[in-house]
């Protein structure tokens, strides 16, 4: 079996748009089209009003509709033939009740669902690109994914997976295109980020994802530096060295500059968003045993997706340069394997993290902070505006917040702000508090903070604020937890897959553009 590559495993389908359907018949090809409930209820579901298809399709996929008992059901899907159309088939996806707008996730997930259905068709043509061009294309290219790279000839066949998407729109012109463009180069960056969570420990460990993590980057013409375990004890990184000390295969700091602001012109505060940087910071533990103080053998396998931060912070700041923002992107990504063993740190053990507080190691399980915390030290030595930090950081997340709803923590203003643009991409980020008294309950008696409180409340809350100590005055920061939504153990549901997500690629680039546009 061939290694995977450093690009995505499961090449995105290439997206067009066009004005009109093809004369000609197409091979391998699905129409997919938005339907909804007719207007009594029980009725028969009716297609979407759209300019491409003439009454007679309309007129063959409605009756067809109704012979199946099709209602349009919100995500509701019926494959039809209409043989007056240049495709094999008709894939109608329900929306639900017919209204005049559509929330954007209402669309890319209908996109989503209908994409995922299908298996060994090369070309979609889709009318639900007159609805919103830019999520239709996002939820089709988010809903092809597939994870084929550990699959032999042998054992299953190759889904050959969507080909090429043609969205049709009304008009076909650049700025429309555009939108087409912006939207495939997102969901190319959300596949990146699932191939990396997807891609097993055995074939991703830190040197490994270093190296992916350096290819990428430096195919997007980002300045990338990778910091190895030598350069890491000899200048401090005492977090990233303890965490990685129980594994034979050494830590990294991978170190990715997107440089796309002015930097003369750059002043802190000015009100438009040239000049502005923006740190990013993810949890790389390429797999988390708990270490010494070891997980329980049920679900372990899950602590694969432990790198989740980190694969969605490379595939944002690489997405920045492709998309060429106008700021300064820089990420530190720290990464280790946490493993029990001889050499690995001791429940007990004090490290001294990156800038000098010292910790006492009390759960060798909660190692993520640990890393963490010496990144966000090395991050603000740039002197960021602002600082994005995201990692599966506890199992509090879910308890608190559920599978699909990161925790948003940081402060308070630019917290708001990103579970806000959060939810409007439809990751659905929701703002948490930092309490002050939880600070105390992070006291040590040998050292200045223990990694860990003596309490079983606010796990989430107390990991953020152990992060809030590492953060420079000034900067204003976000730490987004996405223990569960990185990684869906769940059966798969509108455009998410089993396994790795993506989440969350698409905030973070929503709130660089945001930064971008506004400051
Ligand atoms: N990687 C885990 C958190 C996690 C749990 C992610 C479940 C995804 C799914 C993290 O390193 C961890 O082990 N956290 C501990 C912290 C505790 C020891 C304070 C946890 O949540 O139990
Ligand atoms: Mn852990
Ligand atoms: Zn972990």
């Amino acid at each position: 079996m061939s290694p995977v590559s450093a690009s995505t495993a499961y090449p995105s389908p290439t997206v067009a748009v066009a004005s009109a359907l093809p004369k000609r018949k197409v091979a391998s090809s699905v129409l997919i089209v938005p339907v909804v409930g007719g207007s009594e209820d029980d009725a028969a579901a009716k297609v979407v009003a759209n300019p491409y298809l003439d009454a007679e399709a309309v007129g063959e996929i409605e009756v067809a509709l109704e012979a199946l008992g099709a209602k349009g059901g919100a995500e509701q899907l019926s494959r039809v033939v209409a043989p007056s159309l240049p495709v094999d088939s008709v894939l109608a996806v329900g929306l639900g009740k017919d209204r005049d707008t559509w929330p954007a996730d209402t669309i890319r997930r209908a996109a989503g669902v209908a994409a995922r259905s299908l298996s060994g068709v090369e070309t979609v043509i889709t009318t639900m690109s007159d609805i919103d061009l830019e999520a239709t294309v996002e939820g089709l290219m988010m809903g092809s994914y597939r994870f084929t790279a550990f699959r032999s000839d042998k054992t299953a066949p190759k889904d050959t997976g969507v080909r090429k998407i043609t969205a049709l729109t009304p008009d076909t012109r650049a700025a429309t295109k555009e939108i087409a463009a912006r939207a495939a180069a997102i969901a190319t960056a959300v596949a990146t980020a699932r191939d990396l969570v997807n891609t097993p420990p055995s074939h991703l460990f830190p040197a490994e994802f270093a190296k992916r993590a350096k290819a990428l980057g430096e195919s997007a013409g980002l300045e990338v530096e990778v910091l190895d375990d030598k350069v890491l004890a000899k200048e401090g990184y005492g977090g990233i060295i303890g965490v990685g000390k129980g594994s034979s295969r050494p830590p990294r700091l991978v170190r990715l500059v997107h440089r796309g602001g002015n930097n003369q012109a750059r002043t802190r505060g000015a009100d438009s968003g040239g000049g502005k940087t923006v740190a990013l910071v993810g949890k790389g533990i390429t797999f988390d045993t708990g270490g010494i103080s070891i997980k329980p053998a049920a679900n372990m396998h899950h602590m694969t997706s432990d790198m989740g931060g980190a694969a969605a912070v490379i595939a944002t700041v690489v997405l920045a340069a492709q998309q060429k923002l106008p700021i300064d992107v820089i990420a530190t990504v720290p990464m280790a394997e946490n493993m029990p063993s001889a050499t690995a740190q001791r429940p007990g053990d004090v490290l001294t993290q990156y800038g000098g507080i010292t910790v006492e190691v009390l759960n060798t399980d909660a190692e993520g902070r640990l890393i963490l915390a010496d990144a966000i030290v090395r991050a603000c030595q740039d002197g960021p505006d602002y600082l994005i930090e995201t990692s599966t950081l506890t199992g509090a997340q879910t308890v608190a917040l559920g599978s699909r709803t990161p925790g948003v923590m940081g402060s308070d203003e630019f917290r708001d702000r990103v579970a806000e643009i959060s939810q409007s991409v439809g990751e659905n980020g929701w703002a948490m508090p930092l309490p002050e008294e939880l600070k105390d309950d992070l006291k040590s008696t040998v050292a200045d903070l223990a990694n860990v409180s003596g309490s079983r409340f606010a796990g989430m809350l107390v990991a953020g604020t152990y992060l809030r100590e590492f953060v420079a005055d000034g900067v204003q920061w976000a730490h987004i937890d996405i223990a569960a939504p990185a990684y869906n153990t769940g059966g798969p549901w509108g455009y998410t897959p089993k396994g790795g997500t993506g989440v969350p690629t698409r905030t973070m680039f929503a709130v660089l553009e945001d930064i971008a546009a506004s400051g």
